[in-house]
């Protein structure tokens, strides 16, 4: 694995510029350090064809989601391969120098239904997709400069140091958890039954972007931080920050979720119902069962499984159907968005399926964003 500073070289910047949204700065950052290792920088043709087909790279290696740099074709048409091109952020920032390699226009309708099984304009994923420009640039990266966080830049780790600080804590086996919201009970639960069998338990939110609906990641942070401080005992887990943007993927999403864990030095991933999916669009369980399409060798991590989790009136605890024999009526369950109502109205979700102070942090949060007149609060 690359360390970030390993492709930080100093040298003459190349006159032609292409200013990149943050959703690419957050892929670059995750480049850099190692995260989406095999890969160091923007796939070419014939990697992206292979893994929209088969979910391997052109050499046969296990990656299910394409990672390009796409470009409005009538502005950057004439980029050739072998030229050099500056990627230049919003914010005026050098990040990156992209060594062109392969030029291509995507079959857009085909990945669509390849990596999201839909070509649904509703669906974040694909929406996304037809928004971006049309000619993807493939190449290597040269990294100027990371992009620092706005806050809680110290959980920003690389893979290279959560693995030293794993070392460092003797944790021969830990367990990966991605979310893209709050830690509610049923999370808790699926995580402690997971570290029950392991040493350590990472906690890794992703903090790239989200849909506008979702819970602001700088809120969320607030949230695991109480979270762990009151239920979580502090030499058991490790929090860090995952920059990269959420794709709602579902199944795809799940296997590139594992292999970017076992790249920060997880043996171990948690999926549960409906990973990192989005609407009705995949089954409860489609990001378990995309699994057995690979051998366990060639993931290099293994999966913990759990079933819909929830809380049990009759139980008095935790459980799922394979633990709880009564039926629904007995089990408080909300769903993402009745969850983000409530708590947007100022009213905690019950304690059976947030921890209060959860709850109080997200309230506090969200009221402190709307109140500032944000997007996506
Ligand atoms: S996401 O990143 O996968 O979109 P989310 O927070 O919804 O984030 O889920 C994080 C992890 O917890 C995923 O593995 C998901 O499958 C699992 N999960 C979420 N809610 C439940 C639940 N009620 N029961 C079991 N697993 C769950």
């Amino acid at each position: 694995m690359k360390d970030v500073g390993e492709n930080m070289i100093p040298q003459s910047l190349p006159k032609k510029t292409i200013t990149i949204d943050k959703w690419t700065l957050s892929d670059i950052d995750c480049l850099a350090i190692g995260a989406f290792s095999p890969l160091s920088g923007f796939m070419v043709e014939e990697d992206y064809l292979s893994v929209v087909e088969t979910m391997r790279l052109a050499d046969g290696s296990v990656w299910p989601l394409p990672v390009t740099l796409a470009v409005d074709d009538g502005q950057y048409g004439d980029i050739q391969p072998g030229e050099r091109v500056l990627l230049r952020g919003e914010d005026g920032g050098n990040y990156a120098i992209l060594q062109v390699e392969s030029c291509y226009y995507p079959d857009k309708l085909r990945e669509a239904m390849q990596v999201f099984r839909t070509a649904d304009p509703a669906h974040p994923g694909v929406k996304r997709l037809f928004e971006k420009g049309n000619l993807y640039l493939g190449g290597s990266l040269d990294v100027l400069q990371r992009p620092v966080p706005e806050q809680f830049a110290e959980y920003y780790l690389t893979p290279a140091q959560t693995k030293a600080l794993f070392a460092q804590k003797n944790w021969k086996t830990v367990v990966g958890f991605q979310t893209r919201n709050p830690v509610h009970r049923a999370h808790e639960y699926i995580q402690k039954a997971a570290l029950e069998i392991v040493d350590g338990l990472f906690l890794n939110p992703l903090m790239g972007a989200t849909k506008a609906d979702d819970i602001p990641a700088d809120v969320r942070m607030k949230s695991y931080l109480t979270l762990l401080s009151h239920y979580y005992p502090s030499d058991r887990v490790l929090l860090a920050a995952f920059p990269a943007a959420m794709r709602y993927a579902g199944p795809r999403e799940a296997v590139f979720h594992a292999l970017v864990r076992k790249n920060y030095g997880c043996t171990h991933f948690i999926v549960g119902r409906d990973h990192a999916g989005v609407g009705n669009y995949y089954g409860t369980y489609d990001a378990q069962h995309i699994f057995s399409e690979f051998r366990p060798d060639e993931l290099g991590i293994s999966l913990l499984f759990f079933e819909h989790s929830f809380y049990c009136t009759a139980c008095e605890g935790m459980a799922t159907a394979k633990t709880c024999p009564h039926d629904s009526s007995r089990h408080v369950t909300l769903s993402g968005t009745k969850v983000r109502e409530l708590l947007r109205s100022g009213i905690k979700p019950p304690a059976q399926f947030s921890r209060p102070e959860v709850a109080a942090v997200l309230i506090e949060g969200l009221h402190e964003k709307s109140g500032s007149g944000l997007e996506g609060c």
